[in-house]
């Protein structure tokens, strides 16, 4: 049978790229978009480079925790058994935005959203007949901070993208290090961090100020850059390879595991981080029992 994949953040850049590489290997592809609209331009444009590739297209923004609900909902109906989940979607913001329930939104988006359908499809990836992966896009932008900012998480008095970016992309290692140790061994899943590189998407265009646009066309042409493709390819390897199946709680590049920075090894961190997105998201038992 056919594996099944969630890729968030489908429709566009390193996303669009995981998505058409994994059905062009044969898997069923839930891709994940903002709105229908671009999902379906992006099903399209999958369906014409790889015919007969199956598809479907699932909708949220994952700035709302009502919405990640839906759209896991809507999953559990179109793939009860998940074989992979690649959280993938990412923005970064020139300016201080809070989610509805109070939380700065790219912490709201890069973290609390990959947790939060990490938990909600657990009992999915639990019915993969393999062993479940999740794959979390993450950044070597994480060795930019020392750690998490406890003291004002939502950076309400020192918010800079930079730091709003390398605090959320620091969040997806220690959340992908702690799953690893808490997850419960005979559940068989797998999840791993990803750094895919400088890679050449528009991230860093959409609705930032015109100094941070500027600033990112810069940075995504330096030198070492990647092409949305070549940033796939780890995410793809690890959704994919057989090999891997076993490396759970690892930060990988260039498909190749690699070591993180220090502080995302601190376990008192993970911990915290872990408590607290539970207590945002009303989570009590985040490894949830399949019932089938
Ligand atoms: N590009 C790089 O150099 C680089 C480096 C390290 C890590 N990354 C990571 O790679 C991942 C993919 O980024 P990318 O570079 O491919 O950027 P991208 O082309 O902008 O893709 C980001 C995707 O996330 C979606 N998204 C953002 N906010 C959302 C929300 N609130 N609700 C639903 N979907 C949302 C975007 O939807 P819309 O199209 O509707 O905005 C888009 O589909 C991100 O996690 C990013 O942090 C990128």
């Amino acid at each position: 049978m056919n594996k099944t994949v969630l890729v968030t953040g489908a429709n566009a850049g390193i996303g669009f790229e995981t998505a058409k590489a994994l059905a062009e290997q044969g898997f069923k592809v839930l891709i994940h978009s903002r709105t229908a609209a671009k999902g379906q331009a992006a099903k399209a444009r999958i369906q014409e480079l790889v015919p007969g590739a199956d598809v479907a297209v699932v909708t949220a923004d994952l700035g709302e925790l009502e919405q990640i609900r839906a759209l896991a909902a809507k999953v559990n109906e179109l793939a009860p058994s998940l074989d992979v989940l690649v959280n993938n979607a990412g923005v970064w913001n020139s300016k201080l935005e809070l989610s509805k329930e109070g939380v700065e939104m790219t912490l709201a988006v890069n973290h609390l959203a990959y947790f939060y359908l990490s938990h909600l499809l657990y009992p999915n990836l639990q019915r993969a007949q393999n062993g479940g992966r999740i794959v979390c896009v993450a950044s070597d932008s994480h060795k930019q901070i020392k750690g998490m900012f406890w003291d004002d998480l939502n950076l309400t008095n020192q918010y800079h993208g930079l730091r709003s970016y390398a605090q959320s992309k620091l969040a997806n290692v220690l959340f992908i290090y702690e799953f690893a140790r808490r997850s419960p061994s005979e559940d068989q899943i797998s999840a791993y961090a990803v750094q895919p590189g400088l890679v050449q998407t528009d991230i860093g265009l959409k609705g930032n100020t015109w100094l941070h646009r500027l600033a990112w066309r810069v940075r995504r042409q330096m030198s070492g850059h990647k092409t949305p493709a070549e940033g796939a390819a780890t995410s793809i390897y690890l959704a994919s390879n057989d090999k891997v199946s076993k490396a759970t709680g690892q930060y990988w590049d260039d498909c190749e595991p690699k070591d993180s920075y220090s502080s995302s090894y601190e376990e008192a961190e993970a911990k915290l981080l872990w408590e607290w997105s539970c207590n945002v998201l009303g989570i009590k038992d985040f490894f949830v029992k399949s019932g089938a």
